[in-house]
């Protein structure tokens, strides 16, 4: 595997999920994403890993296996295996790791963390009152604490949960996050794209310079958590936890040197967490002298119906939902495709029904199948040779060139969605080339068999080109047309296709045989009134 231009391996991470949630479309969004972006670097040859997991911690757990009359670990195991590890293979996730925080090596290395972190002086023992709200697992600033209306009338309300916020008074030990402000103001202004995109390093930095407070990072109420480890009675708060998952599943703490393999990450998130990722997380990592992330990336929330789509507002969608009615890859291709990321972006039947048939099916999958339809009809399915070139051919070459610049660029600006629309171009010219050329009448001439080949060449090369840079998005779909166009014979595999090559015209051999296709993106029922 090789490097990033940098020299170093690319590392992407999704948050991990709280299990006491059924998986829905928004967590499967983060996950296609991030997926989408590694499997497009694996394919382009870099040093890829890519993790994901489960936050299994906290009071919220607690509470809702104690409900559930388990004990908390048989309530993650449970949620774990029956419902965040089969959603990954439903919406085709390559993910290399999982990492669950009830795991040893995790909380092993949590321990080793802190203790790094209070040897260096960076941890002291306060007292502390302050409303948390349990839905966040975080004691809220001012500005996030609002009077209740009712039911909740007299009491303060979480901003975000709109439940009432509990007052806790604990000794507790604290993070001098406080000591970083400096160092954090520095690090954005150093690096404009530590935190993407530009809104959300606007919204950091002036969190940042409004001042920072300290942190409390352990608990004594309960003990639902991992053991400070020069005082048991307190359990680490459930963030500090959590966020140090992206360095103990890469081996921080006992395997340094795949640490130092891999580390620093990209951390892609929902907004709603950015502050944790772009704040507290790499204030402990310079406590602790460790590096900062690569980057942090916060995308936006799906809406439904104008809302944020949550499980606690019931406009919970699971993903299955979707993908028993259109497929994974029709899930991938269109929250990947229709959302700019980075952006809040609406979710409606509608219109994903409408992309799949115009987009998908129309579009993409009628391109593969009467290309191949007609080189197994005018040229018993042997891909021809192609001829003198016009520059109309040329066009499509150039369009495929540039595609696939484009779209390397944008995924290195992680702009996923720019990428797709870079590669579509390949489509859009195409589906015009073909209308413009009609080999069905070229066919109809002898005099015309050289040129017919020649756009029938060209077609099928521009597939191949589509095959290889669409993998990532949609891989079933391009599995299928690569076996189809018969590349895998001359080829090889689709996945060991490199991805920055695929912009380079000729690489479809003429001779080799293509395969019947049955229909990329059959017709859907529809089920929408
Ligand atoms: O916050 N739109 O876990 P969580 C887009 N355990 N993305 C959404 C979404 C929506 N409507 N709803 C959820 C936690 N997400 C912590 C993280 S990381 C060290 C600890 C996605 O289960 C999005 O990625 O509440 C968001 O950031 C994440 O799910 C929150 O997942
Ligand atoms: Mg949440």
């Amino acid at each position: 595997m090789e490097r990033m231009p940098d020299g170093r391996s690319f590392y992407i991470t999704t948050p991990i999920y709280y299990p006491s949630d059924v998986p829905h479309i928004g967590h499967g969004y983060t996950t296609v994403a991030v997926d989408t972006l590694a499997r497009w670097h694996r394919q382009a040859g870099d040093d890829t890993w890519m993790l994901t997991g489960t936050d299994e911690h906290g009071q919220k757990m607690l509470r809702t296996a104690t409900a559930n009359g388990a004990t908390p670990q048989e309530w993650v195991d449970r949620l774990v295996t029956e419902s965040w590890f089969p959603v990954l293979r439903t919406l085709d996730i390559a993910n290399d790791d999982f990492i669950r925080t009830t795991q040893e090596r995790h909380e092993r290395n949590v321990q080793n963390f802190l203790q790094a972190v209070y040897d260096r002086g960076y941890i002291y023992a306060g007292e502390y009152e302050a409303l948390y709200c349990v839905g966040c697992e975080e004691f809220k600033p001012e500005s996030e604490i609002l009077d209740g209306t009712v039911p909740f009338e007299g009491l303060k309300v979480c901003a975000i949960h709109s439940k009432p916020l509990e007052m806790l008074h604990e000794k507790n030990y604290f993070f001098k996050l406080s000591e970083f402000q400096d160092d954090l103001l520095k690090l954005y202004a150093d690096r404009p794209d530590f935190v993407q995109p530009v809104s959300a390093m606007n919204e950091v930095t002036q969190f940042v310079k409004q001042g920072l407070k300290d942190l409390s990072i352990s608990r004594s109420t309960f003990d639902w958590g991992i053991k400070v480890p020069w005082d048991d009675s307190h359990v680490v708060y459930v963030w500090f936890d959590a966020l140090l998952n992206y360095a103990t599943a890469v081996g921080y703490g006992e395997d340094e040197e795949n640490f130092a393999r891999r580390w620093p990450a990209t951390h892609i998130v929902g907004k709603d967490i950015l502050r944790f990722h772009a704040v507290i997380w790499p204030a402990m990592l310079m406590a602790a002298g460790i590096e900062v992330p690569r980057g942090v990336f916060a995308h936006g929330w799906l809406l439904v119906g104008g809302e944020k789509m949550s499980k606690s507002k019931l406009t919970g969608i699971a993903p299955s939902e979707i993908i028993d009615v259109f497929g994974s890859d029709a899930f991938r291709y269109y929250f990947m495709s229709a959302i700019a990321f980075g952006h809040d972006g609406s979710f409606s039947w509608e219109d994903l029904a409408a992309r799949y048939q115009a987009e998908l099916a129309n579009g993409f999958g009628n391109l593969a199948s009467r290309t191949t339809a007609m080189i197994e009809r005018y040229f018993e399915g042997i891909i021809p040779p192609e001829g003198t070139i016009t520059d109309g051919d040329r066009k499509i070459q150039e369009i495929v060139r540039d595609a696939a610049a484009n779209a390397d660029a944008a995924i290195d600006r992680l702009a996923i969605d720019e990428a797709v629309a870079a590669i579509w171009t390949i489509v859009d010219a195409l589906n015009g080339y073909i209308t413009e050329n009609e080999p069905w009448a070229l066919a109809k001439d002898d005099a015309q068999r050289e040129r017919l080949g020649t756009v029938l060449y060209t077609a099928a090369e521009g597939l191949r080109a589509l095959a290889v840079l669409m993998s990532p998005v949609i891989p079933k779909a391009c599995e299928t047309l690569w076996i189809a166009l018969g590349a895998a014979e001359t080829l090889g595999r689709l996945r060991d296709q490199p991805i920055r090559d695929a912009g380079t015209w000729g690489q479809l051999k003429p001779g080799s045989s293509v395969n019947g296709l049955a229909p990329l993106f059959p017709r859907v029922e529809s089920t929408i009134d």
